[in-house]
């Protein structure tokens, strides 16, 4: 049986895949909107959350199938001290695919070893997300037209953002990306990220100031300073204003350079940035739930002609 933990866990060929079947789906919605009738799938979420925990059940409901689940530990029997894998086990004669979110790391691949219906990663600490990765490259696809050769500037909190840890695991398949890293001292991309791209050869850059590096970005990805993943109030008051992205400052970047974000925002991109054409961000919310359907029908095996 498949699981997406990490999105390394599909080969290129099978993710293109997914991509391709999400663009499919884009372009045809009603021809998708009964092939899962009678499925169902689980939101396990111990974690807050808005766009990933409605984005899976809008995917469930949009191909037929249904939805049940939990929003907060605090609902679940988890308050009693159950494992997730147990939990896992248990909802697996419930539902025909889970979607888990937890503030621990690895806890999604350890409810996927007892689980006998399909584990999806909706979030696990400030590990992976590897369905936001999959958004994020369907909208670099589409907008920026291709996978492979550009600048990426990832800003923010590079330390505990999982999503740019998911995605640049994704990225360095990929053929003459370049990244460069766009935090403070005390957010640094993690060491375990910089050795993976000494060792494999790729190019990257770490810097402080996002003005001097936007001139030469394709991409600009940039996140929120992750508050709930410090151990005290104060630095994070300190780092949570370090970026804010105005329309001002976007003057500096080319024209077609695009602004990703994974949402939410909090401050780092002002609203005067949403009108800017270079702003996808509220698009990538829509790709996140046609990748999702294609998702959710690979790895329930359901192919449609
Ligand atoms: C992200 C997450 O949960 O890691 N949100 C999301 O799923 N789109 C980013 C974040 O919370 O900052």
């Amino acid at each position: 049986m498949r699981h997406l933990i990490d999105p390394l866990d599909f080969t290129l060929e099978e993710t293109t895949k997914v991509l391709d079947l999400a663009d499919r789906i884009a372009e045809s919605p009603e021809v998708y909107s009964h092939v899962a009738d009678g499925k169902k799938i689980a939101t396990l979420f111990y974690e807050p959350s808005t766009r990933t925990r409605l984005s899976f059940e809008s995917a469930m409901l949009s191909l037929g199938g249904k939805s049940l689940g939990f929003a907060g530990a605090e609902q679940s029997s988890a308050t009693k001290g159950e494992t997730v894998a147990d939990t896992a086990r248990v909802v697996s004669c419930y539902a025909d695919i889970i979607a888990m979110r937890h503030p621990k790391e690895g806890a999604p691949m350890v409810a996927a070893e007892k689980s006998l219906i399909p584990v999806i990663n909706a979030g696990d600490g400030g590990h992976q997300h590897p369905t936001q990765t999959l958004a994020d490259l369907q909208t670099i696809r589409s907008l920026h037209g291709d996978l492979n050769n550009f600048t990426i500037g990832l800003c923010g909190d590079l330390k505990f953002g999982r999503t740019v840890h998911s995605l640049i695991n994704a990225l360095v398949r990929y053929e003459g990306i370049k990244f460069i890293f766009i935090s403070p001292e005390e957010l640094k991309i993690p060491d375990y990220v910089t050795d993976m791209l000494r060792e494999k050869g790729i190019p990257f850059q770490e810097v402080i100031r996002l003005e001097d590096v936007m001139p030469k970005l394709d991409l600009l990805y940039m996140t929120r300073v992750q508050k709930e993943r410090f151990f005290n109030e104060e630095d994070y008051v300190r780092l949570k204003d370090f970026y804010i992205l105005t329309a001002k400052k976007m003057k500096l970047a080319p024209p077609d350079m695009l602004v990703l974000h994974p949402l939410p925002r909090v401050n780092e991109i002002s609203v005067d940035v949403d009108d800017d054409p270079r702003a996808v961000y509220f698009k990538q919310v829509q790709y996140a739930v046609y990748v999702r359907m294609a998702l959710i029908l690979t790895l329930l095996n359901i192919h449609v002609d």
